[in-house]
Formats: structure tokens, C-alpha cells, sequence
């Protein structure tokens, strides 16, 4: 009895302490406080929690700068920006993307930054701003399947990869239905099944495709189409009932977008990417 005693006490720790060591952001304080909004409170906390999966470049990925491992990409660039228009500082938690919008939901970030399609099933829980880059839908294969998987198709059995918790999953079952869909938690982890050929494809979207193919010579783009919907276009996540917060963060990415400034990342950070890969 004592020893299960202890066992429990272990585990209520381990608990515990994972419930505090989430990002170094100490508590909710993301969520409303007294009257305050949720744009008044991130600026009253000094600090913008932002929720990620740095495993998809170029929107968000590991590179080593100056010999240290950082965080980087398009939508980090576009946080930080964010973040100098409110006059706060920014914590980025890097999670698996399966867990970025439930981080959101529980107060853990302030707003959802990961290349997060805004579909009308996520709207059901989240709010979204303006949308801030349209996607393509693109199966990644080996370069010598170029000519054997040119066809949806040629898919017919084949196993078919996507990231756990990405629209891509929906992609494989409706769009490569014959196929076998095979869910993975990061993307790297998906882009070396592929080399390895325990996958044969994987769906990613086309800037993240087009980066991972610059990274690895063995890999190509397939020459398919796939559809796309109005659903794929990235957006930031906030929670429900953030209007101000949005309003604000809709004027930021419209004066960056009329300006051109989103494409310019996003060619930035692909750059890095390859430069990064290369090293
Ligand atoms: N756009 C897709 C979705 O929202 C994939 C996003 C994956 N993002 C990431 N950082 N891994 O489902």
C-alpha cells in the first residue's frame, strides 16, 4: 500500500509539473482578466503567447543562427512584427501541431500562429482574422517515382502520409481515397518515412512542399493536382470573443499584406531554409 502510495504521489508531481512547464508562460494570464479585453491584457501582461509547430518551413522551423538552434520562419517574422505594433515581447511554445489549438483553448497562448488553415470546423471553436496566405495542396514522392506516381491514381494502395491534426489527413481520405493514410505527428518525421520508403507520398502545401524538396535532392513534387478550398488559407487563431484583439491584428496584416511584406517572408525564410539544410 505504501509503495502504491508513493506511486501516486510520483504521478501527481509528474502531473503537476507538467502542467506548470508549459512554455514558460506562468498561467492564463492570456485570458480575460476582470474587464479587461484580450488586446488590453496582452499589453497589460507585456508578452504575447503564441502557440506554434516549428516543424514547417518556411512558416516555422528550427534553424541553427550563429550556432544556436532558434526559431524562425514567415509567421514568426509576422509575430514578431505583431508583436513591436502592441509594444510587448513574444514567447513562442512549440508544440506538435495537434496541440496548438487545444493550447489556445485552455488560455496556455494568447493566438495560434502555425500555418493553420481557418476552416469552417475550426471557426466552430476559434476565431480567425483575415486570412494571410492561400495554399496549394501538393503530394510530396521520391524523385525516381516521378514517372510511376504522376496519377491520383497511382496511389490506388499506396501509403500516403500527413501530418496528425492537418487538413492534409482530410486531403489523403477524400482526394487519394484508394490510398492508406498514414498520420504522424511532425513533419520532418514524415519527410524521412519518405526517404526511407515506408511512405510513398505525403500532402503538404505547396510553399512547405516546394522548401523540403529544395532541402532533400532525393525528393520531387508530383505532378497532380489536387483541389484546393477556400478553407485551406491560413489565419491567426484566438479564442472565441477576441474582437478588438482581432480587429487589431486584421489592420496589422492588412498594412503588411498591401505592403507586400507576407510574400517577402515567405521567400525570406524558404531562402533560410535551403541555406540552413545545406550547412
Ligand atoms: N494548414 C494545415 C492545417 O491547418 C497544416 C498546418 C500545419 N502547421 C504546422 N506548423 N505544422 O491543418
Amino acid at each position: 500500500m505504501k509503495k502504491l502510495m508513493s506511486g501516486f504521489i510520483t504521478v501527481a508531481a509528474l502531473l503537476t509539473l507538467a502542467a506548470c512547464g508549459n512554455g514558460g508562460s506562468s498561467s492564463t494570464d492570456s485570458s480575460k482578466k476582470g474587464d479587461q479585453n484580450q488586446l488590453e491584457a496582452i499589453k497589460s501582461a507585456g508578452v504575447l503567447n503564441v502557440a506554434t509547430s516549428a516543424d514547417f518551413a518556411p512558416f516555422e522551423f528550427h534553424a541553427l543562427i550563429d550556432g544556436k538552434d532558434q526559431i524562425v520562419g514567415a509567421d514568426i517574422d509576422l509575430v514578431n512584427e505583431i508583436a513591436k505594433e502592441l509594444g510587448v515581447k513574444v514567447n513562442v511554445m512549440d508544440l506538435e501541431f495537434n496541440a496548438v489549438l487545444t493550447a489556445l483553448s485552455q488560455g496556455k497562448a494568447d493566438i495560434a500562429v502555425s500555418g493553420i488553415s481557418a476552416t469552417d470546423e475550426r471557426k466552430q471553436t476559434f476565431d480567425f482574422t483575415d486570412n494571410y496566405f492561400t495554399p496549394e495542396q501538393k503530394i510530396v514522392i521520391k524523385k525516381d517515382n516521378t514517372d510511376a506516381l504522376s496519377a491520383i491514381d497511382d496511389f490506388s494502395g499506396k501509403k500516403v502520409g500527413a501530418q496528425k491534426g492537418s487538413i492534409q489527413e482530410a486531403v489523403v481520405q477524400n482526394q487519394l481515397a484508394d490510398s492508406q493514410l498514414v498520420s504522424i505527428a511532425k513533419v520532418p518525421n514524415l519527410i524521412n518515412e519518405l526517404k526511407q520508403g515506408s511512405i510513398d507520398g505525403l500532402v503538404l502545401e505547396s510553399a512547405v512542399a516546394d522548401s523540403y524538396v529544395a532541402q532533400n535532392d532525393d525528393l520531387a513534387v508530383a505532378d497532380i493536382a489536387l483541389e484546393a478550398s477556400p478553407d485551406d488559407s491560413y489565419a491567426i487563431a484566438l479564442p472565441k470573443g477576441s474582437t478588438e484583439l482581432k480587429d487589431e491584428l486584421n489592420r496589422i496584416l492588412k498594412e503588411l499584406n498591401d505592403k507586400g511584406t507576407i510574400n517577402e517572408y515567405v521567400q525570406k525564410n524558404t531562402d533560410l531554409a535551403n541555406e540552413n539544410a545545406a550547412e
